[in-house]
């Protein structure tokens, strides 16, 4: 019983990091002595903003103590200094995760998991955001008053963005494709293929996007080459095959399981294996779920990812096995699968199978 009630009462553990965060106590923390900061103290450092109620401070930090955050100090008025855990929610951490504390609860998110029973009972085309804030999460975001939901989405995606590249450059061995042509696969702004441009330089990238995409991306096109890694920046159709430029390989993160369904997917991989010379590969960069009865502590993390996707509708993503019968559907076979320390971004190499006539 008391297991369960402890897990009907998880949703305090991510609220104590709310308000840990909002109320600025991280920052706090980092310039305390190493015996670390009373309650009292801590409200004496807050004393030019709103008040801060003694008893509910103290809760919150017993509360993150149990998890890692902070260490509480036994003494006659406890100290709480932070973990190593805790310092990334320090503003001035080079990854401070900040923001991500801010966007996750933020509260159009939070009513959208209210939404999530609903949802998977009505199996309705009303996604839980969409339900609990009146449109999809694009247009709430877009919209001008609510711009700060914006900055702490668009902080927390460019930081997953950045380590996801760096987790595409170390997961892959790029220089086995030494001198060859790559081309990134609905590649944006070409973030992934500068970064393994400028690690292995021997190799032509190339990021093929929609083409009012790439023209937004001009700029970023010149900065590219003043760096030194030359991405080429091409406008076409990832469903289109002719307009893909020649290629050894071509590389593509969240993008055959994006926002859409399966034949689309599937569309996608058809247009690859057309692209692609005899035993040319395919390297995606997507989550892989846990197989049934396997799931461990680390790798529930990626049920959890999954989990949240769902409150924009998305569909769940493949475990490994999914990932070689899909392959192996559509004319490839899975090489290798690399986890990475991302569970959005594990990378799957796959080669084309030339079908036999029968
Ligand atoms: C989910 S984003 C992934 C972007 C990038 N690969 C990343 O991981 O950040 C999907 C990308 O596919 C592009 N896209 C959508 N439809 C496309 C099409 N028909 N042809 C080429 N790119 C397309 C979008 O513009 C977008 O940049």
């Amino acid at each position: 019983m008391s297991q369960l009630m402890k897990l009907s009462l998880a949703q305090a553990v991510p609220m104590a990091l709310k308000a840990f965060v909002e109320i600025g106590i991280p920052d706090i923390l980092l310039e305390a002595p190493s015996d670390g900061l009373t309650i009292n103290a801590i409200i004496e450092q807050l004393k030019d903003k709103p008040e801060v109620h003694h008893d509910s401070l103290s809760l919150t930090l017993r509360i993150l103590s149990t998890v890692g955050i902070v260490v509480e100090e036994s003494a006659v008025a406890p100290t709480y200094h932070l973990t190593v855990m805790g310092k990334l929610l320090t503003k001035s951490h080079q990854s401070s995760l900040d923001p991500m504390i801010r966007y996750f609860l933020d509260e159009p998110l939070w009513n959208a998991w209210g939404a999530l029973p609903s949802y998977m009972q009505a199996q309705q085309q009303t996604t839980p955001f969409e339900s609990a804030n009146g449109m999809p999460s694009q247009q709430y975001y877009s919209m001008p008053e609510h711009t700060s939901s914006l900055k702490h989405a668009g902080s927390f995606v460019s930081f997953v963005s950045q380590e996801e590249t760096r987790a595409c450059v170390e997961g892959f061995d790029w220089a086995t494709l030494n001198s060859k042509t790559i081309v990134d696969l609905g590649g944006h702004s070409g973030q992934v293929m500068r970064a393994v441009g400028a690690k292995f330089p021997s190799l032509k990238c190339i990021c093929l996007d929609l083409p009012e995409v790439i023209k937004k991306n001009c700029a970023s096109s010149m900065e590219t080459e003043k760096n030194g890694a030359v991405v080429q920046l091409v406008g076409g159709d990832m469903f289109d095959p002719a307009t893909i430029p020649p290629c050894d390989a071509i590389f593509m993160k969240h993008v055959v399981l994006c926002d859409w369904n399966e034949a689309k997917s599937r569309a996608i991989m058809k247009s690859c294996h057309e692209a692609l010379p005899p035993s040319g590969l395919a390297i995606i960069a997507e989550a892989v779920l846990p197989s049934p009865g396997s799931t461990n502590g680390q790798e529930s993390l990626s049920l959890l990812v999954d989990y949240f996707m769902t409150l924009d509708g998305r569909s769940p993503s493949k475990t490994s096995q999914e990932w070689q019968s899909f392959a192996e559907s559509t004319g490839f076979k899975v090489l290798s699968i690399q986890h990475t320390s991302l569970p959005t971004c594990s990378i799957l190499v796959l080669q084309k199978q030339t079908i036999k006539e029968a």
